[in-house]
């Protein structure tokens, strides 16, 4: 009879469970900004409600107050120059149109890859006023050493 009990509280904490997931990706499926999507095709990056419109985007309603959209390719950062409000959290997303590239920015812990087809993502404060230099360092063809953007926390 215990057993019973028991069986019926584990299919009771699954379906539990495998709902709440469900909501949460319902949820995401109606976020405008890529939260929870992990790819996208390179040639759909210029239709894409997200690719489409590069840059820094203030966000209600979630852990962090700036999404920064990069779409990154041979051999530069789109966009190129950024400005960002001193303390804010900023989620980084960003994605490639041809091959991989590297996304690190000096003087601090940003550093991922970014790759065609994929969604990369890193989550920062932006404490320290001053430029930061962003720069590639994945080797992808003639220009790679000067592929760079500049970040600017004011
Ligand atoms: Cu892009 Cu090296």
């Amino acid at each position: 009879k215990l057993e019973k009990i028991w069986l019926g509280l584990g299919m009771g904490s699954l379906v539990l469970f495998l709902g709440i997931i469900f909501v949460s990706a319902l949820h995401n499926g109606h976020e405008p900004i890529a939260s929870g999507r992990e790819f996208i095709a390179p040639e759909l990056i210029d239709k894409d409600e997200v690719f489409s419109k590069p840059g820094l985007h203030k966000v209600e309603g979630k852990d962090w107050d700036y999404e920064l959209v990069f779409v990154v390719s041979a051999f530069n950062y789109n966009p190129g120059k950024v400005e960002i409000p001193k303390g804010s959290k900023v989620k980084i997303i960003a994605t490639s149109r041809d091959v991989v590239h590297g996304f690190e920015i000096a003087k601090t812990n940003v550093n991922m890859m970014v790759e065609p087809g994929h969604i990369s993502t890193f989550v920062k404060t932006f404490n320290k006023k001053g430029e930061y230099l962003l720069l590639c360092n994945e080797y992808c063809g003639i220009g790679h050493a000067d592929m760079k953007s500049n970040i600017k926390v004011v």
